[in-house]
């Protein structure tokens, strides 16, 4: 109440971008051991509603989408507020900017965003260094994982690149992550998602799974996240690869790239120009695509749902289409920080 009446307001009174940097301050003052303590104290009645999956305990199924802390610059703050694990990132090999401003936007009659930031990270290793450190101080209190993309700079069909790019951001996330996510369906990375064709991704994951054991970690869990805009067969195609490598499962979905049954202006959305929309318009679409997974994967494969979850009855949705957890960007941005623990208290 307090955030929809007041802090909305306040913050949608400033642009996307500038909104997004004054929350992630507000979360960096809370981000320390004493406030996150302060929180903790208040907000003593953390729903429980246990999940096992990959091998992690989840004290309840709600966590946090990749995209929202891609440099992993308030990771406890974002936990003690109520989010049951998090997706950091997504991180490249390469450190690089966003796509030229304005790249994000709000449409607040269908609680919708549209994106194209494109990545900006400050390179894999930095923001591993930053999660080990936080880590050694100070043990998360919930399983956080790391998506991993592919840097701008390497073309995509320059293949032998794409994968050695991406198998370096792996190599340095994988000492820090409870899990980690093979990021292969935004738009807004030129072509990034000609790496969803089956054999492509194929090889992409064997790579990927041959070089977690390498590195010593042969059971790190593995998730692919796909976009929305698959195709029935492409995503079918891409699920029997999921099957046949024995990755753990995938997070559906990304956002997508179309513009259908929205309640803005057709006019605007177009002007806003290209981007991944976010929020209500996805669920339709990823809850089909999470039961569909859960038909083709059987029960023993990790499937995460994601999109426009904004109160309980939309998690309970994915989770009876067969998802074994939940996750949430637009929503909190819409809802407020106390949203995850909202949702997961009404489960
Ligand atoms: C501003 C913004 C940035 C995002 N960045 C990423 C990202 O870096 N990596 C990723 O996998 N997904 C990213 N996403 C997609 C979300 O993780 C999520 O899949 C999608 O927004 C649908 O969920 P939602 O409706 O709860 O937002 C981003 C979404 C938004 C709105």
């Amino acid at each position: 109440m307090v955030y929809e009446r007041l802090l909305r307001p306040l913050l949608f009174g400033c642009s996307p971008a500038a909104a997004h940097d004054l929350g992630l301050g507000a979360l960096g003052i809370l981000d320390t051991a004493p406030m996150v303590r302060a929180i903790e104290m208040t907000l003593s009645d953390v729903p429980q509603r246990p999940v096992e999956c990959m091998g992690l305990r989840f004290r309840h199924p709600v966590g946090l989408a990749g995209g929202f802390d891609k440099n992993a610059r308030v990771p406890s703050a974002l936990l003690a507020l109520g989010f049951s694990f998090l997706e950091l990132g997504t991180v490249t090999a390469l450190p690089q900017a966003a796509n030229p401003a304005p790249n994000i936007f709000r449409l607040p009659a269908d609680r919708a965003l549209i994106n194209r930031l494109g990545f900006p990270n400050e390179g894999a290793r930095v923001v591993a260094a930053r999660i080990g450190a936080r880590r050694a101080s100070r043990p998360f209190s919930a399983p956080v994982g790391t998506s991993i993309g592919k840097s701008r700079a390497v073309p995509v069909d320059d293949e032998s690149r794409v994968l050695a790019d991406y198998t370096d951001s792996l190599r340095a996330v994988l000492p820090v992550s409870d899990f980690v996510v093979v990021n292969v369906s935004s738009p807004n990375t030129a072509n990034l998602r000609a790496l969803q064709s089956a054999d492509t991704a194929e090889r992409l994951l064997r790579v990927l799974q041959a070089a977690a054991v390498d590195a010593g970690f042969p059971r790190m869990p593995l998730l692919l996240k796909v976009a929305p805009d698959l195709t029935d067969e492409g995503f079918d195609a891409l699920l029997d690869v999921v099957r046949r490598v024995g990755l753990t499962g995938i997070i559906a979905a990304n956002t997508t790239v179309k513009r259908d049954g929205l309640k803005t202006d057709a006019g605007k959305v177009t002007a806003l120009g290209a981007g991944g929309l976010s929020g209500p318009p996805v669920r339709e679409r990823a809850l089909a695509m999470v039961s569909r997974a859960r038909q083709a994967l059987g029960s023993s494969a990790t499937i995460v749902g994601v999109g426009g979850i904004e109160e309980a009855s939309h998690a309970r949705a994915y989770l009876d289409a067969g998802a074994n957890l939940v996750q949430l960007y637009t929503g909190f941005i819409y809802g407020g920080p106390l949203v995850a623990r909202t949702i997961a208290a009404g489960l």
